[in-house]
């Protein structure tokens, strides 16, 4: 396999100046697992601080950003704004953007491949809803929302998928190993037959919704499970045991 362990915390619209604090002392006390790589995503306004305060180890992303350099789109965040901080990573397509803000299969791609042609590197969420889990269409909706961005990108490398079931997400329902290493072994498939073999074994695919101290080291044992993108618990310090999942 070879592929590096990578863990990412999204905070999402959580945190302050204070709590934050907290969650860096963790980080810097963790210990966290040297061959895991760690990224915690921030919301926007405290992207500076965490850069700034964060411990060499720990990466940081931001939750979103826009598909331009610059100009008339208020409110909005652009890579080279980012890349100004210091800051090499985004997290792109996540459930909650999909659906509460409306980002389709096509703008998040268009945000992915200008985001890593602005030197960010990716972590490009999918995933289904319960609905379409429940209809047989998990697949095809993972699929389809993959190859969206296969239609606007080339190279791969710097992309980490994200499967994160949307029935998963903030429920306590967690997808069981079994469930998730299904759907990972599927995208590795798809993968190999739609890019090439040698991104199906290099690109890494995370699992997200519910993952917890508790249940991370099931899940992480699973062959095509590459880390864990962690809502509510990687504001936690069981996040450390959750980074730590594969020793
Ligand atoms: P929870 O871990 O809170 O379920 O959130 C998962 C998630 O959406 C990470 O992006």
């Amino acid at each position: 396999m070879g592929r590096k362990f990578v863990v990412g915390g999204n905070w999402k619209m959580n945190g302050s100046k204070a709590q934050i604090n907290d969650i860096l002392a963790f980080l810097k006390s963790g210990p966290l697992n040297q061959d895991t790589e760690v990224v915690v995503g921030v919301p926007a306004v405290y992207l500076d601080y965490v850069k700034t305060n964060a411990p060499a180890n720990v990466e940081v992303a931001a939750q979103n950003c826009y598909k331009a350099e610059k100009g008339a789109f208020t409110g909005e965040t652009s890579p080279a704004m980012l890349k100004d901080l210091g800051v090499n990573w985004v997290i792109l397509g996540h459930s909650e953007r999909r659906q509460i803000f409306g980002e389709s299969d096509e703008l998040i791609a268009e945000k992915v491949a200008f985001a890593l042609s602005n030197g960010l590197k990716v972590i490009a969420c999918i995933g289904e809803t319960l609905q379409e889990r429940e209809a047989g269409q998990t697949e095809a909706v993972v699929f389809r929302q993959t190859q969206a961005i296969a239609d606007k990108i080339q190279d791969w490398s710097n992309v980490v998928i994200a499967y994160e079931p949307v029935w998963a997400i903030g429920t306590g329902k967690t997808a069981s190993p079994q469930q998730a290493q299904d759907v990972h072994k599927a995208l590795r498939d798809w993968f190999s037959k739609n890019i090439s073999a040698e991104v199906a074994n290099a690109i890494r695919i995370q699992y997200g919704g519910s993952v917890t101290g508790a249940n991370c080291k099931e899940l992480g044992s699973q062959p095509d499970i590459d880390g864990f993108l962690v809502g509510g618990a990687s504001l936690k310090p069981e996040f450390v045991n959750i980074v730590n999942a594969r020793q």
